[in-house]
């Protein structure tokens, strides 16, 4: 038996069509972009790059009618964060955050700490969801440069009141740079409806592309006012020494992830096809009938939300007396991929009480069924009555 659990990490399967596009472009296209001529295979790949930046901008609602010029790739959203807040935070400007943050925000933040940026983090409750108005109140007390958050938890799945969130930095005039991890393909978001200043996503999670693509959606505004943290070539502008200020190409330094650009490409194509909302509403009953099945389990202690209200199908929790590495070790013995320890969120963790010994997490995705599940609970409680 074997069974991925495991999709907050990344999702697999990936729809078919991706690694068929991956192929098809090592094979066939792979010209590299703008470092060329005007041949088939040159034009491919900046028809290729313009078209993924398209379905990006659309799906994300891009700003000035999803200009495609407003969108960077990156390696990962890790990438994106690093260059939106390296290249906007300088020394004596404040911002502010959540408590809830994957270490692809905190270590950035607390890198610039060292460098005189002051970072305040806002505590969220016990279910990881950040209070609007301890929120508000941080603003009201302080003049903040930016703001960060995650949309959702990648640890726990709670969803932040982004709406409120979003409304308020407009409120007080700070940027809102937001990290879609969790979120994107699964809940629709709409960056320049939100006035988000920068929305940074990664491609091999809920948009099913393969792993080093992600990238960020600007405000024209913001790009404006954010120094490029890596610069060189662009294939553009080569009589000059210095970075060109024109997007993309400010933030677009060096060979792009091309064969991931075309698997991810197909990615957004298949996600159209298939549906946001029906993604979500499959993700959602899968989640329903395993959370179900997790609070019925003796002894189990779940993190976060008990219910499917504003959270994504990611579950934390542990079980009394034993510890989440041995149970994640035993269940990955019968074929149950999980994840123990803190997920790279320490902070997460100490919000939800489960520090130091971090939860025991169970992601499933849109491939997973419930026949699994059902396997999943019975590994489950098997592994607990071994570990006891
Ligand atoms: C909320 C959140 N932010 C950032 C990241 C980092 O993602 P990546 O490794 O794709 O850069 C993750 C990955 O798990 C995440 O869940």
């Amino acid at each position: 038996m074997s069974c991925y659990l495991n999709n907050a990490a990344t999702t697999w399967p990936k729809p078919e069509c991706v690694s068929e596009s991956v192929r098809e472009f090592m094979l066939k296209g792979g010209a590299n972009s703008s470092r060329g001529t005007s041949s088939e295979r040159d034009m491919g790949t900046m028809n290729l790059i313009l078209d993924c930046r398209m379905r990006l901008a659309e799906l994300f609602g891009g700003y000035d009618d999803s200009n495609p010029l407003l969108v960077t790739f990156t390696a990962n959203i890790t990438e994106a964060l690093n260059f939106t807040l390296r290249g906007y935070l300088r020394e004596g400007m404040s911002v502010i955050t959540s408590s809830m943050e994957h270490n692809a925000v905190m270590r950035p933040l607390r890198a610039l700490e060292n460098r005189g940026v002051n970072v305040e983090v806002v505590r969220a409750d016990s279910h990881g969801r950040l209070n609007p108005s301890d929120f508000e109140n941080a603003l009201m007390n302080h003049k903040y440069n930016l703001a960060v958050i995650s949309h959702a938890s990648n640890v726990c799945g709670t969803v932040q009141p982004l709406n409120e969130i979003a409304e308020l930095c407009v409120k007080y005039n700070v940027p809102l740079v937001l990290d879609t991890a969790q979120t994107a393909g699964v809940i629709g978001i709409n960056a320049s409806e939100l006035k988000l200043a920068a929305l940074c996503f990664t491609g091999h999670k809920g948009l099913m592309g393969p792993q080093g693509t992600g990238g960020i959606i600007w405000s024209p505004e913001f790009a404006s006012r954010v120094e490029p943290v890596i610069t060189g070539g662009t294939g553009s502008y080569s009589h000059l020494e210095t970075q060109p200020e024109d997007m993309p190409d400010k933030f677009e330094s060096g060979t792009p992830n091309l064969p991931g650009i075309a698997g991810l490409n197909s990615a957004l194509q298949w996600l159209k096809d298939t549906g946001i909302k029906n993604i979500a509403e499959k993700e959602k009953l899968t989640g329903e009938y395993l959370l179900e099945k997790l609070l019925a389990v003796d002894d189990l202690i779940l993190s976060g939300r008990h219910d499917m209200n504003n959270r994504v199908s990611v579950f934390a929790f542990n079980v009394n007396g034993i510890d989440n590495g041995i149970l994640a070790d035993e269940l990955s013995c019968s074929g149950f991929e999980t994840r123990p320890g803190l997920h790279c969120a320490p902070s997460a963790h100490k919000t939800l009480n489960t520090f130091p010994q971090g939860a025991l997490r169970v992601s499933p995705g849109y491939f997973t069924s419930r026949d699994d599940i059902d396997s999943f609970i019975e590994a489950l409680n098997t592994a607990i009555g071994k570990s006891k």
